[in-house]
């Protein structure tokens, strides 16, 4: 599985990759997040970079940074932004990876000074927010290809083949939560691939960069 030579199978290719969390101000000095490092993101960005394509990656707030020269990063905070950077990039791309984990909700009304601790309890209220790859699934044009990923807990199946459908996808990539070393935080991680095309392909535990080799295979074959 291991690359061990150079292809240049994505010359040619713009590439755009959503990477990382995303952060939901709740005040000034608080948000709403989740532990996404952008790990996976960024190995796909370098695999595809490596392979001849210039790479757009749409990253939210995290520690992992990447200097391959044809890897374009956009720093993002929330979904808004994220999707706003992505929209005006969508049309001049081949390839787009949804990797990033995306906040479900926003709060309804992001305080302009931080709020004051009073009462026993505090409810904010929160909006949902815009499905990027939903989105820009509905605006993808035939020679645009779309990939997905889905964190499921259970009907594993089921729920990334409905995701698979929903947002227009060439195909999901469904991250075990079965396995131990999978997953957030990890430096490795199981998948299984669910093709629009009805095919379905699983992988042993790999290094995310083995992973992300793996993914960028399924995109050129693919294409
Ligand atoms: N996604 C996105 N924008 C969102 C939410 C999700 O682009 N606002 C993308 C993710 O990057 C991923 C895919 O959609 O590629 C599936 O994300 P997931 O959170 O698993 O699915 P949801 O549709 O948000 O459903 P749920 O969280 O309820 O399972
Ligand atoms: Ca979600």
């Amino acid at each position: 599985i291991a690359h061990f030579h150079e292809s240049h199978d994505l010359t040619g290719k713009t590439a755009l990759v959503t990477a990382g969390p995303t952060q939901e101000a709740i005040d000034p000095v608080r948000y709403i997040g989740n532990h996404s490092s952008g790990k996976m993101g960024v190995a796909i960005a370098e695999n595809m970079a490596k392979r001849g394509a210039k790479v757009i990656l749409i990253m939210g707030p995290s520690q992992i940074k990447t200097a391959h020269p044809s890897i374009t990063t956009i720093p993002v905070t929330s979904a808004q932004e994220m999707y706003d950077a992505a929209v005006k990039e969508h049309h001049t791309t081949d390839i787009c990876v949804f990797a990033a984990a995306v906040a479900d909700y926003a709060p309804a009304n992001p305080a302009k000074e931080k709020i004051k601790k009073s009462a026993n309890e505090l409810s904010i209220q929160l909006k949902k927010n815009i499905d990027i790859a939903a989105s820009l699934g509905e605006q993808k044009s035939p020679d645009q290809f779309h990939v997905g990923f889905a964190l499921e807990t259970n009907h594993e199946e089921e729920n990334a083949l409905a995701k698979l459908k929903k947002k227009n996808f060439d195909f999901i990539v469904l991250n075990s939560m079965q396995d131990e070393g999978a997953g957030f935080k990890h430096d490795t991680n199981k998948i299984t691939t669910y093709h629009k095309t009805g095919e379905k392909e699983a992988s042993p535990l790999l290094s995310k960069v083995d992973i992300a080799a793996l993914i960028v295979d399924n995109i050129v074959k693919g294409l």
